[in-house]
């Protein structure tokens, strides 16, 4: 699999590439079977629909890896927070944590709860090429206790930011509970057939540095020791997003980082870690940016191991015809 040996910092003659969102409504083949589902949670929960959707993206494009088609937010509705999907709104959760009794509610026994995902990876990994890697993941912990107290997502996230300085024991206390149900989540995803783990921190840049080592990145790096320790050859993958500013500061058991857009891959590069990125995700609506956006990262990472990849997920109107072209451009160029 080129895109775990670059993982592990293998270069190989082809850079390997796979997409954030690459199963997603760009796809007329997604927007069929999410059809056929109904709703985008009923999509989750059938492993087969599910695991269609994961393969559709590589057996159209021919991605080096798939990711398995869930949501991060499935963790938090198994740990009892009902989640809707309201249309033009994103997710919702109509209850949310508040206090200390909201947290002690919640089902720390949530992994078990969540077979669909892992029936999803099983079946999926069994009809993947060999050569072809399959990604589990999760939700970083701080970015799913910002869905668990703000409900949805926010601009400002000042209710998660409130219980963080004004009684951050009590924020400590539901991400170590989040972090608990995700090492089990991730162990069995792993055990489905999962070749690497992302940790997807989409809010990071809601903190201040320090508040981001103590409060998120402390949780990431806890995950990724357990996961290390007992799985050394699943590649483990960190996105935190936005925090370009203090990337130097990332210390953990991880393999890859995930650079997102607005972090220079040349600050990224100072860091210990293989990177995964970072095209601007709105290149992909010109040709020409495309081109002149795979040749500037080229350039950048010059011999060393990398993974391409957006430096977010690819949004629902691009063509599709341009993502041939970009992996084109990848693969040729
Ligand atoms: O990348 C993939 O192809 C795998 C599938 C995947 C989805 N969500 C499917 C999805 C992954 C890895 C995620 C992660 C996720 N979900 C994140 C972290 C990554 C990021 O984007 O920062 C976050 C923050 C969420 C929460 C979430 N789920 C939001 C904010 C939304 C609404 C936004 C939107 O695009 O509509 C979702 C819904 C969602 N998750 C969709 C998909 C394909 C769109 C649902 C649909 O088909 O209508």
């Amino acid at each position: 699999m080129i895109f775990i040996d670059t993982c592990f910092g293998k270069k190989s003659d082809v850079m390997p590439i796979w997409m954030m969102r690459q199963a997603g409504r760009y796809l007329a083949e997604y927007k069929a079977t999410r059809a056929k589902a109904g709703d985008f949670l009923s999509l989750c929960k059938d492993y087969k629909l599910a695991s269609e959707v994961t393969l559709q993206p590589v057996d159209i494009l021919d991605f080096d890896a798939a990711i398995i088609f869930s949501d991060i937010l499935v963790v938090p509705l198994e740990m009892g927070l009902p989640l809707r999907f309201a249309a033009g709104e994103g997710p919702i959760f109509d209850e949310i944590i508040t206090n200390i009794d909201d947290v002690a509610r919640l089902d720390i026994k949530a992994a078990a709860k969540l077979n669909y995902v892992y029936d999803a990876i099983k079946l999926t990994r069994e009809k993947l090429a060999p050569n072809k890697a399959l990604i589990g993941f999760c939700g970083a912990p701080w970015t799913l206790a910002t869905y668990m107290i703000e409900g949805q997502g926010s601009k400002t996230y000042a209710k998660s930011k409130k219980m963080l300085y004004q009684e951050p024991e009590l924020m400590h206390k539901l991400l170590a509970k989040i972090t608990h149900v995700l090492k089990e989540y991730c162990e069995n995803q792993i055990k489905a057939g999962a070749n690497a783990i992302q940790i997807f921190d989409s809010w990071a840049n809601a903190l201040e540095p320090s508040a981001y080592l103590e409060f998120s990145w402390k949780y990431i790096s806890e995950l990724a020791e357990y996961l290390k320790t007992k799985y050394p050859h699943i590649a483990i993958i960190a996105f935190p997003k936005g925090v370009g500013g203090f990337i130097e500061c990332l210390e953990a058991k991880i393999d890859v980082l995930g650079v997102d857009w607005s972090t220079p891959l040349q600050v990224a590069l100072k860091t210990p870690y293989v990177l995964q990125g970072n095209l601007e995700p709105c290149r992909l609506y010109s040709k020409q940016a495309i081109k002149d956006g795979v040749s500037i990262i080229k350039e950048l990472v010059k011999d060393k191991a990398h993974i391409f990849n957006l430096g977010h997920g690819i949004l629902p109107d691009i063509p599709v015809e341009n993502v041939r072209y970009l992996i084109e451009c990848v693969r040729n160029a």
